[in-house]
């Protein structure tokens, strides 16, 4: 079904995981899309494989972020789909916290995805529908889990006083927040094969449905948020994590 036909789309970090499934469905849905992320081979692969536009920018930087912009003006002209997705998993407990993975988490989670918004404002369509990628774990309050936590929670204020300045306009702020998603961001943090299998036993223990849930279910989410069906919603988050936030 191609809803979102005419629709031009960014996704930031949609070289994998839950960027690339939401890029394929809205590609599919009749949108097109440009990606980003932060190496250059993966993102020249996944933009082929998609047939989306791929531009490689760190997410993290402002100066970055702007230049980005620039590139997806003289691509598109201006946008109707904006999904802030690019992130970094990282953190440990407070009283041992080192300065650089706080810079390392909120860099990109927090202040890129802030200045994404900031900067795509311009070049946003009014009726244009922004998508921040959340967390369900902003709802949970884990020992050790600090930093990355609060970068999600800062997003979900962020969407809604978005939502409020934005409303003028028609656009519409909204935020989606994955539990355990089967992605490539718990490779990235370097365990060994018996504790990432820990990690995954100890996760489904935790989730009603006992599942780890796909990209393509979180991607689907997004979507609706970007399409008529969603277009009386904003300032609004939908937790999809099987129950584990209960
Ligand atoms: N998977 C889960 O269980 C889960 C649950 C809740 C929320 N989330 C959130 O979902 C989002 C997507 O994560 P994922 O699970 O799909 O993980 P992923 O497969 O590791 O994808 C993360 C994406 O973000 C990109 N990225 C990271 N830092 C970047 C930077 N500085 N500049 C540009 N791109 C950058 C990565 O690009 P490179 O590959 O080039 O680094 C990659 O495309 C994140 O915001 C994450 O916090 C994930």
């Amino acid at each position: 079904m191609e809803s979102l036909k005419g629709k031009k789309a960014l996704v930031t970090g949609g070289n994998s995981g839950i960027g690339y499934a939401a890029a394929k469905e809205l590609i599919a849905q009749g949108a097109e899309v440009i990606i980003t992320g932060r190496r250059a081979d993966a993102v020249k692969q996944a933009a082929a494989e998609l047939g989306a536009t791929g531009l490689v920018a760190d997410q993290g930087k402002v100066s970055a972020i702007e230049e980005l912009a620039g590139q997806v003006t003289k691509k598109f002209g201006k946008i109707d789909i904006l999904f802030i997705n690019a992130g970094v998993l990282g953190g440990a407990a407070i009283e041992s916290a080192r300065e650089e993975d706080f810079d390392y988490v909120m860099n990109v989670n927090f202040k890129g995805a802030y200045f994404t918004l900031s900067r795509f404002i311009p070049i946003l369509n009014d009726g244009a529908s922004v998508v921040f990628l959340s967390s369900n774990v902003a709802h949970i309050n884990s020992a050790n889990s600090s930093m990355y936590t609060s970068s999600k929670a800062a997003i979900n204020s962020v969407m809604r006083i978005a939502a409020a300045e934005l409303a003028p306009r028609k656009i519409r702020v909204n935020a989606v927040s994955p539990g355990p998603t089967q992605t490539e961001i718990l490779n990235k943090l370097g365990l060994d094969e018996a504790a990432r299998k820990g990690l995954d036993d100890w996760m489904i223990s935790k989730i009603p449905l006992r599942k780890i849930g796909s990209a393509e279910d979180v991607a689907k989410l997004v979507a609706y948020f970007c399409g008529d069906s969603a277009s009386f919603i904003t300032g609004a988050e939908l937790v999809i994590d099987g129950g584990f936030s209960l």
